[in-house]
């Protein structure tokens, strides 16, 4: 079959790092080709060259035989290439419809046609199965349907060659098997897709071929169905696969778990929360699930204090945490890793050093002056151990690649030390290593004692790192399920609604 696209030698580099080096890439019309790599590996560096962000510093691109070298991104959608980047472009203060149809909105002979906007953009989320209020400000929505509504944008444009960054970095279930849904209906039509993913399940169910990066070299390219699982992420690595490093259940061994850290008595906000109740006992990892929309991001938000609560009482080691402070809550012990680290985590024009040690510089300043070795001392630790891959620690943040900026992200948090912390999809765009590594950490820091609470849509994840697992269904906990019975059935059935919880 020949050849959609092509890409020979194309070579990258920025100051200290060679992020591309003399890479190979073919696409063929009507196939979906997954891209994979550990994070840095140059994933998102060559599709960013292909779809027009980037400048290549050497090689040559061909697009349906002809030469194709796109001076910008609009440049590569007139020529039908088209991408959902992982750093998600939309601007939250606007409305669903206005950045679905950002610079294309229709008009009527004086102004915009609102009418027109709104029912075009209820048409493109159609296929999605989203049925929302596209008038409404899109930051309102959660971060899942953000990224779905970044997909509608892309590939409402017709385009031969579509790229998706990471599309289902957020999205669990339903809203997987809807993408799928529409990816395979691009790719009978003839389009060349280009998926990145670090859900290793997902690569087989959709993808016809897979593409290797290693060190920003090109390791090979396989039929999908020629490449066992275990392959595929020993390739990833550059060495046989040993039994991964999976650290056990948090599991501090029994005794200490009597202590609460955190107690929670009656949090609640009309429409964003009913009343919850919750311990957390010392060295305890307590899973929140639930299906997207069902409370747990909401709980986590007004525990710390990011959302005001209507009721109820937080208290860390029995000390009351004020109310809609999150700075507060801070001071009195929580930590909250936010689920969108572009929105509220990373400072992108700030070096990886100063990310890391932005919280914990209050408690090395406890005697009154901070010093900067120790500062440096500290970031130069937690960035080694969780291996993020940086040319250096002072270089800005945003020159990361995505899953090494949620590697520093969760360093951060880990270098304040708090009582607890609470972690909302800590996995986030995190390749196979340093989930492992993360793991380790968070269950180290369990072990010291102190308190973490769990947020993931991965019902294995919650299943296998929990000591004790909430359910969140419809805006309210519905259900504890403990150890004992804590398996991925248990929680699926009662995240759904049927029994395995108690109400
Ligand atoms: N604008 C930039 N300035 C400096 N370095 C950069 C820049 N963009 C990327 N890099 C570096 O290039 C390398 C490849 O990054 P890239 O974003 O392509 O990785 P990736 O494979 O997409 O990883 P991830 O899975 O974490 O998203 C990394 O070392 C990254 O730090
Ligand atoms: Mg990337």
């Amino acid at each position: 079959m020949s050849a959609l696209f092509e890409a020979r030698g194309l070579s990258k580099s920025f100051p200290g790092v060679r992020a591309l080096s003399r890479v190979d890439f073919e696409l063929r019309p009507g196939e979906v080709h997954a891209l994979m790599g550990q994070n840095g590996a140059g994933k998102s560096t060559l599709v960013r060259i292909i779809t027009g962000a980037e400048r290549a510093d050497g090689g040559e691109m061909l697009l349906a035989g002809a030469g194709y070298s796109p001076g910008s991104v609009h440049e590569a959608q007139l020529a039908g290439v088209a991408a959902v980047h992982q750093e998600v472009g939309l601007i939250p203060r606007l409305s669903v419809a206005e950045n679905l149809l950002l610079g294309r909105l229709p008009r009527k002979w004086h102004g915009i046609d609102w009418r027109a906007a709104r029912a075009r953009a209820r048409e493109m989320l159609a296929p999605f199965g989203l049925d929302i209020d596209v008038a409404r400000p899109l930051a309102e929505f959660p971060v899942a349907v953000r990224q779905l509504a970044t997909i509608a944008r892309a590939i409402a444009r017709d385009c031969r060659v579509l790229v998706l960054d990471e599309p289902t970095s957020s999205l669990h279930g339903r809203g997987v098997a809807t993408l799928f849904g529409v990816v395979r209906g691009l790719r009978a039509r003839g389009v060349a897709i280009v998926f990145i993913t670090h859900f290793l399940d997902q690569v087989h169910v959709i993808s016809d071929r897979i593409t290797i990066l290693r060190n920003g070299e090109r390791v090979g390219t396989w039929e999908a169905g020629s490449l066992s699982r275990v392959e595929l992420v020993s390739q990833m690595l550059g060495r046989t696969l040993v039994a991964a490093p999976m650290a056990d259940r948090a599991a501090a061994e029994g005794g200490q778990r009597c202590d609460s850290v955190l107690r929670i008595r009656g949090l609640a906000r009309a429409g964003v929360l009913a009343p919850l109740d919750l311990e957390v006992g010392r060295g305890e990892v307590v899973g929140f699930a639930g299906l997207l929309g069902s409370g747990r991001t909401e709980a986590a938000e007004l525990i710390i204090g990011v959302r005001n609560r209507g009721a109820g009482t937080v208290e860390v080691h029995g000390r009351p945490v004020p109310a809609g402070s999150p700075r507060a809550a801070i001071d009195a012990g929580l930590g909250l890793c936010p689920e969108d680290r572009q929105a509220d985590g990373i400072i992108p024009g700030l070096s990886v050093a100063d990310n890391i040690t932005l919280v914990a510089r209050r408690g090395l300043a406890r005697w009154g002056f901070v010093s900067r070795r120790a500062e440096r001392a500290l970031a130069r630790r937690l960035a080694g151990e969780l291996g993020v891959k940086a040319a250096n620690l002072d270089v800005p943040m945003r020159t990361l690649s995505g899953g090494n900026q949620q590697k520093a992200l969760l360093a951060r948090w880990l270098a304040n030390a708090p009582e607890v912390l609470i972690l909302d999809e800590p996995m986030r765009g995190v390749d196979v290593g340093g989930k492992a590594e993360i793991e380790r950490q968070i269950a180290g820091l369990a072990r010291a004692g102190m308190g973490v609470v769990l947020i993931s849509g991965e019902i294995d994840e919650i299943a296998r790192r929990s000591d004790r697992a909430v359910v969140f269904r419809d805006r309210r906990a519905v259900g504890v399920i403990a150890r004992d019975g804590l398996t991925e059935d248990a929680l699926v059935r009662a995240m759904a609604g049927g029994e395995g919880g108690r109400e």
